[in-house]
């Protein structure tokens, strides 16, 4: 396969790219992306609208995404290998979870391109797991391929990005230089409730006097606060807003079903009684004004598939005139209470955010409902017109909660690219 490549511009290639937080950050620092990849295809979508066609879709394990790796010495590699297995928010984690060992992925690919610098980023649990052993043996397995490396946990706060979100950076180069962390620019002035706050570790002490103060969420994201959710873009004087969409559920109780019910029972016996009225996913969605909702209803794949609320269930059955089996057990509800504390979390206001997580976001501070997309995406300093895509906002939420912010990237790929020369 081959790429131009755009003269005198330092080249990356990116593993586990996602939704391209990482990948934009390199490229605002003058990189040009030859190559990305990642198997999950909304994130594919998002990546290709807003960053480039560059990106392949498909298993890295595969060795038929390894070769449609262009055959060039990029000057970085850069990867966010996957988190799950090692994040300190699964209860399960494990050193033998298969995920794992997908930086060994970026290591086969490092070791066959030899690019200058490699950039890795984790959650912080990689640094307790197995007691230290696991990110003792990774950093042993990047030195054994030549790499001089080190890792540091940054908090991205510290960089002016108004969110506390703390990761773990193993960058590496095998051109005898250093590995370039970026000098914080900002501290957390406002203790809460006495509490001494950590300085930052500066790597530069006699910066200190000039740091700012973090940035809160509400410099963030004021200007969305009354702005009412919408699926469509939305005007606002000569802005577009786009992904305001967020949910609604903030209480600590819900209405839910009382009967246990089956997600694909209820799937296979909603599409044969469609597939008996003749009437297409597409037609069902025009009906009840949905985007994408109705046509969820018949999937089971990939986890996204759902049931009908009882009002969704009730129209849908004039629709189609299928029989009563399941209707008790789908439209019988009682109040629930909500049992994992995170998702009643408030997000702050006048502090930098919590951090942004893969799946439900945090309540706004108007208590009306959740953060939207688009919030969640302003605080990983993705700009405005960054349009994510996605067959549900859900979607969109885990490729922001995987992202590295921005900002914090392309402050790490300035380092790195002052190295490279
Ligand atoms: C932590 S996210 C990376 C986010 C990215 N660095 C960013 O800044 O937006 C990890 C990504 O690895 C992808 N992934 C996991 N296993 C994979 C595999 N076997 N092949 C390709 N991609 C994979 C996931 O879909 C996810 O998007």
């Amino acid at each position: 396969m081959t790429k131009s490549i755009k003269k005198n511009k330092p080249t990356v290639i990116s593993l586990f790219a996602g939704a391209g937080g990482m990948d934009l950050g390199f490229k605002k620092a003058g990189f040009d992306i030859v190559w990305a990849n990642d198997f999950d295809s909304d994130s594919v979508k998002t990546y290709k609208k807003n960053i480039g066609d560059h990106i392949v879709l498909g298993d890295i394990t595969k060795p038929s995404v390894h070769k449609t790796i262009p055959k060039i010495k990029p000057d970085v590699v850069i990867g966010g290998f996957p988190c799950q297995g090692f994040s300190i928010a699964n209860v399960g984690r494990s050193e033998k979870d298969e995920r794992n060992f997908l930086y060994k992925e970026m290591i086969k690919v490092i070791k066959k391109l030899q690019p200058k610098y490699f950039v890795a980023e984790n959650v912080k649990g990689i640094l307790s797991l197995g007691k230290g052993k696991v990110i003792e043996l990774i950093v042993k397995d990047f030195k054994k391929i030549g790499y001089h490396v080190d890792y540091k946990l940054l908090n991205a706060a510290n960089y002016g990005v108004p969110q506390m979100r703390e990761r773990v950076f193993i960058i590496g180069n095998r051109i005898k230089k250093s590995n370039p962390y970026p000098v914080p620019t900002h501290r957390d002035h406002n203790p809460i409730n006495g509490k001494k706050v950590k300085l930052p570790d500066l790597f530069e002490k006699d910066k200190s006097a000039d740091l700012k103060n973090w940035v809160t969420t509400e410099s963030a994201i004021f200007d969305l606060k009354d702005v009412d959710i919408s699926y469509d873009p939305i005007k606002k004087g000569n802005k577009i807003i786009y992904n305001h969409m967020a949910d609604t559920n903030v209480h600590d109780e819900f209405w839910g079903r009382k009967y246990p019910v089956n997600q694909f029972d209820i799937c296979d016996y909603l599409k044969m009684w469609r597939k008996k009225a003749g009437i297409s996913v597409k037609k069902i969605d025009q009906i009840f004004g949905y985007r994408h909702t109705a046509g969820h209803w018949f999937r089971k794949d990939n986890n996204s598939g759902s049931i009908p609320n009882p009002s969704d269930w009730k129209r849908l059955k004039k629709i189609l005139k299928f029989d009563n089996k399941y209707d008790k057990q789908v439209t019988t509800l009682i109040k629930k209470k909500i049992k994992f504390e995170q998702s009643l979390r408030i997000q702050n206001w006048d502090r930098a955010s919590d951090t942004i997580t893969a799946t439900s976001p945090e309540i706004h501070p108007n208590l009306k409902r959740r953060m939207s997309v688009r919030e969640c995406a302003t605080i990983q300093t993705f700009p405005d017109d960054f349009i994510f895509e996605g067959s549900t906002h859900r979607s969109m939420i885990k490729q922001i909660g995987n992202a590295v912010p921005v900002h914090l990237a392309k402050l790490i790929a300035i380092k790195i690219k002052k190295n490279l020369n």
